[in-house]
């Protein structure tokens, strides 16, 4: 039989295996689950996400019913929610940009400084934009993003987050479309990385460190 079901992680190989199987040298059984082992823990598996960003896209289609949204993503670590967000969202007119900030760089740990390290490429005046984000930490990024883009004159201002650490939290800062809430421990994976890697995984696990 071929392996089948979910991708367990991108360095998990049920394309090998079907390919071995394929040749007749393997009878494949289904895949264990494996965790990358860099991962301690899975605190979000994949098709938790799956449910909630569906959820997630339903409620704001229906908020922003007969509006235009423009969604803002924060690059890099939200680019997997907004990808999956966006295509959830029941809406006929829907625009996409980016923006950068500083980020943690080597470190797991924040500067609290936070600038644009990439500007957006639309203006946002007379728009109705929501901020798409991966986590909210200690909220000092979405608290300047929210007071930087509210000050660019929207017609409305809003921010989804697939996860929040409230834990951490260091300024309060308004999130109208929240995911899950998770412990104070650091995540990676479904966008989130550490030094840039991890990425990719599907499930939001904590770092072994
Ligand atoms: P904040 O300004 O402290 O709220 O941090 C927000 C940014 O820090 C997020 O957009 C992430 O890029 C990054 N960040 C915060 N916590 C984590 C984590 O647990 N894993 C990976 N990146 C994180
Ligand atoms: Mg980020």
């Amino acid at each position: 039989m071929l392996a089948r079901g979910p991708l367990p992680w991108s360095g998990g190989c049920p394309v090998q295996d079907e390919a071995r199987a394929r040749r007749g040298r393997v009878a494949v059984a289904e895949p264990a689950p494996t965790l990358h082992p860099d991962v301690l823990e899975v605190l979000v598996p994949a098709d938790a996400l799956a449910r909630r960003v569906r959820e997630l896209g339903a409620e704001i289609g229906r908020d922003y019913a007969g509006r235009p949204l423009h969604l803002i993503g924060v690059l890099k670590g939200a680019v997997t929610f907004l990808a999956d967000l966006a295509r959830a969202l029941p809406l006929p007119d829907v625009t996409v940009d980016y923006l950068a900030i500083s980020s943690y760089g080597r470190s797991t740990e924040t500067s609290g400084v936070v600038r644009f390290a990439k500007d957006l490429d639309e203006p946002v005046s007379g728009r109705h934009v929501l901020i798409v984000e991966d986590i909210v930490d200690t909220g000092l990024t979405l608290a300047y993003l929210r007071e930087q883009i509210g000050g660019r004159g929207p017609a409305s201002l809003a921010v989804a987050a697939m996860l929040d650490k409230p834990e951490r939290r260091a300024v309060a800062v308004r999130v109208e479309y929240s995911g899950f809430r998770i412990p104070d421990r650091f995540a990676v994976g479904y966008g989130l990385d550490f030094d840039g890697h991890y990425r990719h995984l599907p499930y939001v696990g904590a770092l072994r460190r």
